[in-house]
C-alpha cells in the first residue's frame, strides 16, 4: 500500500523525487522518508506526516543524482520516525511495499532480533540482504528472493555502488519509464508521466540495474532480458487538480463525460460491441452463471451488475468480497464467467481470488480502471473504464464508469442468450446515453444540496435507508461517508429496519432515505414515516415522479426522472456530493482519509 519512487540521472533527484512522492500519496500518507546517493555516503531525511512535511524540513539539500523515496501506510510496526522508510542496514539501504509474510522466522533463523532498530518486517529484508552480501548485489538479491516469502517490491542502494539503483518484485507494481542518461522507477505510473509517455512494467522474477548509463534487466539466472515498452494513455495534466480545492470534487465534476466515454466508444450502428476490447461477446452466450469478485465500492458496483444481469440476461450471478471468497465454498456452475472489478487492478484479495478460479479453468474478465495493472495481466480479458486516473482515496468516477460497462455487459449477454432483441437493446443504449446530461444536471446543482448537510455535522450515526436498487446505491453511499466524514453511516433495506435496526433510532438521529423505484414509493413512504415518528429527522432523496405519492413535510433532494434501473448513476452521485460537503465542512483532508490508502495491496 505504499509508494515507492527511484531516480538516477542528471537532474536534480530530490526535487522529482519530492514530486514524484506527492503524486504517490494517495498509496499511503503517515510517513515518508527518502534517500541520496552522495557518492561516498547516503543521505536519509525521514519523517512522520506527509510529503509536504519532509520537504519543509529539508529546506535547501545539495543536489543529488541518484536516490529513491517512499510515502507509507503501515503495516507492520507503528507510525513512527524510526519505522519510516528508508531502512538502512550495514551496507544495504532499501524501501519496500508489500509485506513479508515469514519476517518472524527469519529474525529466529538468522538471530537478528537484538540487531534490528525498527519492528517493520522491510528491515529484516535489508538486514538480510547485507548479511548475503559480499560485493556481488545480483547474487545477494537471489538469494534474498529466495528466502523471503510474501508480495513485495523493492528499490535498493548499495553504499558501496554509487549512483546505481537495484529492483525487483513480487506482485507489488514497479513500472520503469528510460530517458537518455535518466530513469524514473515508481509503482505506479502517476510519476512517470512527468517525464515520458513510455514506460516497461518490471517483471517478476527478474533484477533491474538502473546507473545514468545503463538500464539492464536480468533474470535470475544472470541471463539478460528483454522488457515490452508500452504506451502511458494518461496525460501528465491528468493529474492536476486544477482550480477545484480536492481531487474528489474535480473526480465527482468529472463523471459524465468518463461515464459518457466508457459507453460511447462501444458502441457500434446503435449496439454494444466490446471488439476494441479483444473481447468477443459471443462468450456471453455460452455462460451459464457470472460470479463478481471485488472489493470496497468496487463490489458495491458489483451488486448492481448483478441486478442488471439477472434481470436484462436471466443470468444467475452471484458476487463475492474478495477476502472472503478464498474462504467460500466452491460450488459453480458449470460455465460460469468470472469478473474482477477493480479501480486500481492492483488490490491483493481481487488478484488472488482471480488468480485461484483463472488456475481452476475458469474464463476471467477484468473490468479495470488502471491499464496494464497486475489484474489486468491476469484476466484472460480486459475492459478498461475511462474514468483516467482517481487520485482521490474515496472513488467517485471508477464506480460510475464500472456500472457504465456492466449495464453494457448485460445489456450484450441479454442479447447473446435472446433475452433482449436488437430493439429493447437499442433503447436501452438510448436511455444510458441520457445518463451524463442526467449526472451533469445533477452536479451543477451542488451547492444547492451542501446547505441540507448542516444537519448532519454534529452527529456521530447515521441511517441510510432504501430498498432495491436504492439500497444497493445506499451501501456506496455509506461507504462514501464513513470513509471520508468518520460518520458511522450504515445503509439499511427499509425492510430490515423492523427486525432490528429500528432500535437504534432515536431522536433527532439523521436517517437519508432514497426513492427511485416507481414500485417501491408506497412501501418506502411507510418506512419513512415509521422512523420519524421514533423521532429521526430524515432527508428524502427521491425521483421528480414520486414526489407527489411521498406526500409528507419533509426536506427533499430531487432526482431528475429517468428509467428506474438507470437512476442509481444519478443517486449516487448525489450521495457522493454529500459525504464531500460533510467532510469539508468538518475541516477533514478529503482526499487523504486518515487510516485508508487508495491501493490495498495487503490481505
Ligand atoms: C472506495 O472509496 C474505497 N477507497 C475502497 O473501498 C476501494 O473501492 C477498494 O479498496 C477496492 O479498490 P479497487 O477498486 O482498486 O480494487
Amino acid at each position: 500500500m505504499c509508494g515507492i519512487i527511484g531516480y538516477v540521472g542528471n537532474n536534480n533527484a530530490s526535487k522529482i523525487i519530492l514530486d514524484g512522492l506527492k503524486m504517490l500519496q494517495y498509496r499511503g500518507y503517515d510517513s515518508v522518508g527518502v534517500a541520496f546517493h552522495g557518492g561516498q555516503n547516503v543521505n536519509i531525511y525521514k519523517c512522520v506526516g506527509k510529503v509536504e512535511d519532509l520537504e519543509n524540513s529539508l529546506g535547501n539539500i545539495p543536489s543529488f543524482t541518484c536516490g529513491f523515496g517512499h510515502t507509507r501506510w503501515a503495516t507492520h510496526g507503528s507510525v513512527s520516525y524510526k519505522n519510516a522508510h528508508p531502512h538502512d542496514f550495514g551496507n544495504v539501504v532499501l524501501v519496500h511495499n508489500g509485506i513479508i509474510e515469514n519476517y518472524k522466522d527469519l529474525i529466529e533463523e538468522f538471530n537478528l532480533k537484538d540487531i534490528l532498530k525498527t519492528t517493520c518486517d522491510s528491515e529484516v529484508a535489508a538486514a538480510l540482504l547485507n548479511y548475503y552480501y559480499d560485493g556481488n548485489p545480483f547474487s545477494a538479491i537471489n538469494k534474498l528472493i529466495k528466502k523471503i516469502e510474501g508480495t513485495y517490491s523493492f528499490v535498493i542502494m548499495f553504499k558501496d555502488i554509487p549512483d546505481s539503483l537495484f529492483a525487483f518484485r513480487k506482485v507489488s507494481p514497479i513500472v520503469v519509464c528510460k530517458k537518455e542518461r535518466e530513469v524514473l522507477l515508481a509503482s505506479d505510473l502517476m510519476p512517470l508521466s512527468l517525464m515520458s509517455d513510455r514506460y516497461f512494467v518490471l517483471p517478476e522474477e527478474s533484477i533491474l540495474f538502473v546507473n545514468k548509463n545503463k538500464t539492464t534487466l536480468y533474470d535470475l539466472n544472470n541471463n539478460v532480458i528483454e522488457s515490452e515498452l508500452k504506451t502511458i494513455d494518461w496525460k501528465a495534466d491528468q493529474f492536476d487538480k486544477k482550480d477545484f480545492p480536492f481531487f474528489m470534487e474535480k473526480e465527482i465534476v468529472e463523471q459524465p463525460d468518463c461515464v459518457y466515454k466508457t459507453i460511447n466508444k462501444r458502441i457500434v450502428d446503435g449496439l454494444i460491441s466490446f471488439n476494441g476490447d479483444n473481447f468477443d461477446e459471443s462468450i456471453l452466450k455460452e455462460i451459464d452463471s457470472v460470479e463478481i469478485i471485488a472489493c470496497g465500492t468496487s463490489y458495491h458496483a458489483g451488486l448492481v451488475g448483478k441486478a442488471m444481469f439477472e434481470k436484462h440476461a436471466l443470468v444467475k450471478t452471484n458476487v463475492s468480497l474478495a477476502s472472503e471468497f478464498i474462504y467460500a465454498p466452491k460450488v459453480f456452475s458449470k460455465k460460469p464467467l468470472f469478473i474482477g472489478i477493480s479501480q486500481s487492478g492492483e488490490t491483493i484479495d481481487t488478484i488472488e481470488a482471480i488468480e485461484r478460479v483463472k488456475n481452476l479453468g475458469y474464463p476471467t474478465l477484468g473490468i479495470i480502471n488502471v491499464k496494464d495493472s497486475s489484474l489486468s495481466r491476469i484476466c484472460d480479458y480486459t475492459l478498461y473504464t475511462d474514468a483516467g486516473p482517481e487520485i482521490a482515496v474515496a472513488s467517485t468516477k471508477a464506480y460510475t464508469c464500472q456500472l457504465a460497462l456492466l449495464y453494457l455487459l448485460a445489456f450484450s449477454c441479454g442479447l447473446q442468450r435472446k433475452v433482449l432483441d436488437e430493439n429493447k437493446v437499442r433503447s436501452l443504449i438510448d436511455e444510458l446515453l441520457k445518463l451524463p446530461e442526467l449526472m451533469k444536471q445533477t452536479i451543477d446543482k451542488r451547492n444547492e444540496y451542501h446547505l441540507l448537510t448542516k444537519n448532519y455535522l454534529n452527529h456521530k450515526d447515521l441511517f441510510l435507508i432504501g430498498r432495491g436498487l436504492d439500497y444497493l446505491t445506499l451501501l456506496e453511499g455509506a461507504l462514501k461517508i464513513k470513509e471520508i466524514t468518520y460518520i458511522h453511516a450504515e445503509a439499511y433495506a427499509s425492510g430490515e429496519l423492523k427486525h432490528g435496526p429500528i432500535a437504534l433510532i432515536e431522536n433527532s438521529m439523521p436517517v437519508l432515505a432514497l426513492i427511485t423505484q416507481d414500485d417501491l414509493i408506497l412501501k418506502e413512504s411507510s418506512n419513512i414515516k415509521e422512523t420519524r415518528a421514533r423521532g429521526a429527522k430524515v432527508l428524502v432523496i427521491i425521483k421528480e415522479n414520486l414526489l407527489p405519492q411521498l406526500n409528507q413535510n419533509i426536506d427533499t433532494i430531487v432526482i431528475p426522472n429517468c428509467i428506474d434501473d438507470f437512476v442509481v448513476f444519478v443517486g449516487v452521485v448525489i450521495l457522493q456530493i454529500l459525504a464531500y460537503y460533510i467532510a469539508i465542512d468538518k475541516g477533514y483532508d478529503v482526499d487523504k482519509p486518515r487510516n485508508l490508502a487508495k491501493v490495498v495491496t495487503v490481505e
